[in-house]
């Protein structure tokens, strides 16, 4: 099996692309393939991660052109082509590297972030625009004497989308965000839904508007595959048609019978 590996260093003019020859193992992960590499061909060579089992988050990058986790990535169902997500065409001009996919693994960091080095990239757009959302629980009402109960309906609605490792996979894959640097993002859309629906904070549809803007809500085309890639089955462009939704029924209200909701 062989690693075909995006290799970037400031300074460089280009990228280029190296090849690591790496020994077949039931179960193997990219991530171990990619440790594997760095110890026996090239100790400069640089990714993310922390927790090594599908929680941080930091280990995602594109692998044979789909946004996953390294770490949860075998090189067996890869080569068995078993673990593609159905993936809609989205534009990658600059991505434009062959690889055998018979024999090899094509590994390269995440699109729509800059490149520090090699698979590692530049979080911090992704995390503006989060925090953008204020991804903070504010409880609502008079302070209970006990906890906050939910039904567990509620709880099951929320779990959707608080499963979120914040890994960036759906930012990556969203052709909206390689188009238009203002729009918010799934994840952060999704997070901000996660909020609106929590009945704990009863903030009526604060939380809905403060994204009902053409680069919020309006943004996202369905192109879906912010929900095919999340590796925690986060489905942001469901939030996000909820959102829009009851934003129009909103709006229906306001304008009364026969306004336009639109
Ligand atoms: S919604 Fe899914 S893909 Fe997007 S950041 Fe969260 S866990 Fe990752
Ligand atoms: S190393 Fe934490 S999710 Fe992969």
């Amino acid at each position: 099996m062989m690693l075909k590996v995006f290799r970037f260093s400031p300074g460089m003019e280009k990228p280029r692309y190296d090849t690591f020859a790496i020994e077949p193992a039931p179960g193997k992960t990219v991530l171990a393939a990619l440790f594997e590499a760095q110890s026996r061909y090239d100790d400069s060579l640089a990714f993310r991660y922390s927790c090594r089992g599908a929680v941080c988050g930091t280990c995602a990058m594109l692998i044979n052109r789909v946004p996953r986790l390294a770490c949860r990535t075998r090189l067996g169902a890869l080569s068995a082509g078993d673990s593609d997500p159905p993936h809609s065409h989205y534009d990658l001009p600059h991505l434009t590297e062959p690889w055998d996919k018979k024999e090899e693994v094509l590994v390269e960091p995440l699109p729509n972030l800059p490149v520090i080095k090699d698979l590692i990239v530049d979080m911090d757009e992704f995390f503006t625009r989060y925090r953008s959302v204020e991804p903070v629980f504010r409880p609502g009402g008079p302070d209970p004497e006990k906890e906050r109960l939910m039904t567990p309906e509620a709880v099951r609605e929320l779990e959707r989308y608080t499963t979120c490792i914040l890994c960036a996979a759906c930012f990556a894959a969203c052709p909206v965000n390689g188009k238009n640097p203002r729009y918010t993002g799934p994840a952060a859309l999704a997070k901000l839904y996660r909020f609106h629906i929590d009945p704990r904070e009863q903030q009526g549809p604060a939380r809905l508007r403060t994204a009902d803007t053409p680069d919020g809500w309006w943004a996202c085309e369905f192109h879906t595959n912010c929900r095919r890639v999340c590796p925690k089955d986060v489905p942001p462009d469901k939030a996000i048609g909820h959102a829009r939704q009851e934003l129009k029924d909103l709006k229906k209200k306001e304008t009364g019978p026969g306004g336009d909701g639109a």
